[in-house]
C-alpha cells in the first residue's frame, strides 16, 4: 500500500491563519492518513485508531494573534494488525512529513467502530459458539445480538491472551428483527475474541439459565400496534420554541460568542465535545477562566460478584471512545429552538474520512427566573428571566445512552450535566429468586447494580495561567463567649498545597466545595478572584481498593483531584487503559506528590452517579441526571446578571395577568397586594 501511494503527489496543507485550535478537517485528516502511507512505515494491515489535532502548546495558542500563521499538524495512532504493534505519529500538515513516529510497547488502543461489526460477524459464524446456543435451543443466529464488552484485566484468568487485543463478547437474543434483545439474555455464554486475527480464542460456557420470555419493548410499533395495555396519550398539545429574531450567539469557525462568554468548540474520538478558552467579558477585556475542560473518563462497574457478571467494567472513553460513538443529533427531537450544530470528522481504521454530522448541538433555553424582587412599599417588580446556552452531545455505548451538557449562564455560571438513559444492562436469573446484587425488573430478567463513574478534566486559568485550589467547608463555632447563642458558624478556608492534600471526597453534610483562586487577581474587596467547584449528587465508588476495576481506574475512589499543569496528563485513567493491568493515569501522574501551590494546574472532578435498577426503569430509562457547577465566587464584584434586560410582555399570552414583564405592567391588579407582603415585615 505504502508503495504504490508513494507514486502520487503528498497533499499539502500550507500554514493557515485559522484558529490554532481549529478541529482538524476532513481534508487535513485525509492528508494526514495519505502522508503516512506514503512515508512507508505502514504494514499491509496498518489501521488508524485516531486522527486528531496535534494541539499546539499553550503558549503558542494563548500568544496567538489572528492573522498569524500557526503550523498545523495531526497527531495519529496506528494499529497493524499483522503483529500487533501500535504506533504513535505526528504528522506535520504543513510540511507534509512525519515528525514523530514511536512504537509503542505493551499497550492497547481503544476500539475502532468496525471492529464491533467484525466481532459480532465472526463470533456468530464460529461453531463453536453455535454449539453453545444451540444447547439453549437457539438456533437462528440472524436474532442473536453480540455485543463487544471490552475485555479489561482479571489476573490469572486473564494471562492467557495478555498480548492479544481481544474482547468479551456477550449475547442476547431477539424474538423478532424489531425486538429489544436486551430483554432476552443468554446466560452462561461468553466469548473471547481477537481483532487483530478476528478469530475465537475461547467459548466460556458456565451452563444455561433459562432465557427471560417477556418482551422489553419500547419503539412506537409496539406501543401503537401489540401493546394490548398501552397506547400513546392523546392530550399533549404542541409545544414549541420561537426565536423569530434568531439565536443570539454568534459563530465564526468553531469559536462561539453568546452574551458574554467566548469559547471554542472541539471534539475527539475520546473525549467527544472539548471545550477551549472559556472567558468572560468583563470590563470590555475577555477575562480567562478555564483553558481546556472535557470529559476524559468514565467507568461503568458493575456490583454483582457471579462469574458472568463481575468482568462487565466498560471504560466508555479510553476503550470505547464516547466521542467516536456519538449520535447524529435530530431537530425537534433531541434539541428544541434555533440549533447551531456542528459536524466532527475522524479517520476511519482504513483510512477514509468519516463526517460525523450533527454531533454537537448549541441552542438557547429559557430558565425559569435569573433573578427578582419586588419592592413591597413602592410595589416595584424587578424580575429577569434567565438564558442559558446549552452546548452538548449525545452517545450510544451499546444498551446505553449518555447525554453530556455544558451550561452557560449570565451570572457567569458554568454548569456540567450528564443525562443518562438508553436500555440497562441485563442477566438471567431463575424467576422468584432473591436478586442481592441486582434488581428483577420482568420476570426471570434482572439489571446488575452498577455505578456509572465519570471524570471531568478541567485545566483551570481564573484570570490566568497561576491558581491555588482551596478546601471550604462548614463549621459551628464552639459554644462560649464568643458564639453566646450557639448559632455562630463559618466557612472554613484551606489551601490545598500539594497533589495528595487535593484527593478529597465530597461532604455534603459539611458543606464541602472547592475554589480555584488566582492569588495575584484582587476583587474590589482585596481578596483573590475565584470560581468554585459546587459538586452535586455524588457517591463513593464501591469497590474495594483490591478489585481489578479499582487498579485500573484508581480515579474512581477520590471526587477532586488537582494536579500541576503537563500537556500529556489528559486522561484520568492514561493514555491506553484498554486491557490495562496498571493504572498510568492520576494515581500515576500524582505519585510524586507534586506542588499545585499558585501554578498552572487541573482540577479533575470525578462525579459518581450510583444505578440501583428500578422496574421503572426498564425497557427503556427515563432520564438520570448527575453534574456539578462551576460558580463565580469573588470573581466579579456583584451579580454581573444585572444588565440583563427586562423581557417583552408580549411573550406572554393574554389569558395570563401579565405579571412578568416590564416593571409595573400590571401588580396591582395580581393579588400581590392583597397578599399578606405588605403587612408581614420581614421573610
Ligand atoms: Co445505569
Amino acid at each position: 500500500m505504502a508503495i504504490a501511494l508513494a507514486m502520487k503527489d503528498a497533499p499539502r496543507v500550507t500554514a493557515t491563519s485559522q484558529h490554532p485550535l481549529e478541529p482538524l478537517t476532513g481534508d487535513e485528516i485525509a492528508a494526514a492518513v495519505s502522508i503516512l502511507q506514503q512515508s512507508g512505515r505502514l504494514g499491509p494491515k496498518a489501521r488508524f485508531v485516531l486522527a486528531v489535532l496535534q494541539e499546539p502548546q499553550k503558549e503558542i495558542v494563548l500568544g496567538w494573534s489572528p492573522g498569524q500563521e500557526v503550523p498545523r499538524e495531526a497527531f495519529v495512532q496506528i494499529l497493524d494488525n499483522a503483529d500487533g504493534k501500535v504506533y504513535e505519529a505526528v504528522v506535520s500538515l504543513t510540511e507534509s512529513t512525519v515528525t514523530r513516529w514511536e512504537h509503542i510497547p505493551g499497550v492497547q488502543p481503544s476500539l475502532m467502530l468496525d471492529e464491533f461489526f467484525e466481532c459480532e460477524t465472526a463470533v456468530k459464524a464460529d461453531a463453536a459458539f453455535q454449539a453453545a446456543l444451540a444447547k439453549r435451543g437457539i438456533t437462528d443466529m440472524a436474532l442473536v445480538m453480540v455485543d463487544p464488552w471490552s475485555a479489561g484485566w482479571y489476573g490469572d484468568e486473564s494471562k492467557s491472551y495478555e498480548n492479544r487485543r481481544v474482547l468479551r463478547a456477550m449475547a442476547w437474543l431477539r424474538s423478532e428483527p424489531g425486538d429489544n434483545g436486551y430483554a432476552h439474555p443468554i446466560e452462561g455464554v461468553a466469548v473471547i475474541f481477537d481483532l487483530n486475527t478476528a478469530e475465537v480464542v475461547e467459548v466460556i460456557d458456565t451452563g444455561a439459565v433459562p432465557l427471560p420470555s417477556a418482551p422489553g419493548n419500547y419503539a412506537r410499533e409496539y406501543i401503537s400496534e401489540f401493546s394490548d395495555t398501552s397506547e400513546f396519550r392523546k392530550d399533549l398539545k404542541p409545544y414549541e420554541v420561537a426565536q423569530p429574531e434568531g439565536p443570539s450567539f454568534s459563530v465564526t469557525g468553531h469559536e462561539v460568542k453568546w452574551q458574554k462568554w467566548s469559547f471554542r468548540i472541539g471534539f475527539t474520538p475520546r473525549e467527544g465535545l472539548v471545550l477551549y478558552t472559556i472567558g468572560y467579558l468583563d470590563g470590555g477585556e475577555v477575562r480567562p477562566i478555564m483553558y481546556r475542560a472535557a470529559l476524559c473518563d468514565m467507568v461503568v462497574p458493575y456490583g454483582d460478584p457471579g462469574y458472568n457478571h463481575y468482568h462487565k467494567n466498560a471504560f466508555d472513553c479510553g476503550e470505547y471512545g464516547i466521542g467516536m460513538l456519538a449520535n447524529a443529533l435530530e431537530l425537534g427531537c433531541d434539541c428544541l429552538g434555533e440549533i447551531r450544530y456542528f459536524d466532527a470528522y475522524m479517520a476511519g481504521s482504513r483510512g477514509s474520512v468519516l463526517k460525523m454530522p450533527n454531533v454537537v448541538c448549541m441552542h438557547e433555553e429559557d430558565f425559569g427566573i435569573l433573578w427578582k424582587h419586588v419592592d413591597w412599599r413602592t410595589n416595584q417588580t424587578e424580575v429577569r428571566r434567565s438564558r442559558r446556552l446549552v452546548v452538548s452531545f449525545i452517545s450510544t455505548v451499546g444498551n446505553y445512552e449518555y447525554g453530556f451538557y455544558w451550561y452557560f449562564y449570565q451570572d457567569g455560571t458554568i454548569q456540567y450535566e450528564i443525562k443518562l438513559t438508553g436500555i440497562m444492562n441485563t442477566g438471567a436469573m431463575v424467576p422468584g429468586d432473591t436478586c442481592k446484587y441486582g434488581t428483577e425488573i420482568a420476570p426471570g430478567l434482572y439489571s446488575p447494580n452498577h455505578e456509572h463513574s465519570f471524570n471531568v478534566r478541567m485545566d483551570m486559568m481564573v484570570d490566568g495561567p497561576k491558581n491555588s485550589v482551596y478546601e471550604v467547608h462548614c463549621e459551628m463555632e464552639p459554644e462560649g463567649p464568643e458564639n453566646p447563642a450557639g448559632n455562630g458558624y463559618f466557612a472554613k478556608s484551606t489551601l490545598l498545597k500539594t497533589e495528595s492534600e487535593a484527593q478529597q471526597l465530597v461532604d455534603p453534610l459539611a458543606g464541602r466545595y472547592w475554589k480555584i483562586t488566582n492569588p495575584h487577581a484582587l476583587n474590589s474587596m482585596g481578596k483573590p478572584v475565584s470560581y468554585k467547584l459546587a459538586p452535586g449528587e455524588n457517591t463513593s465508588a464501591f469497590q474495594h481498593a483490591s478489585a481489578y476495576v479499582s487498579k485500573r481506574a484508581g480515579y474512581m475512589s477520590k471526587h477532586l483531584w488537582v494536579t500541576p499543569y503537563e500537556a500529556d496528563e489528559l486522561y484520568a485513567t492514561g493514555k491506553y487503559p484498554n486491557q490495562s493491568q496498571i493504572d498510568t493515569g492520576l494515581p500515576a501522574y500524582t505519585k510524586d506528590n507534586r506542588s499545585i501551590e499558585d501554578t498552572d494546574l487541573v482540577v479533575w472532578y470525578t462525579l459518581t452517579h450510583n444505578h440501583i435498577p428500578r422496574p421503572e426503569d426498564w425497557p427503556v430509562m427515563p432520564v438520570g441526571y448527575i453534574g456539578f457547577s462551576l460558580k463565580p465566587a469573588g470573581f466579579f464584584d456583584r451579580s454581573p446578571a444585572l444588565d440583563v434586560p427586562p423581557t417583552s410582555a408580549k411573550c406572554c399570552t393574554s389569558t395570563s395577568n401579565g405579571s412578568y414583564g416590564s416593571s409595573s405592567n400590571g401588580h396591582n391588579g395580581n393579588g400581590h397586594n392583597g397578599n399578606g407582603h405588605n403587612g408581614n415585615g420581614a421573610h
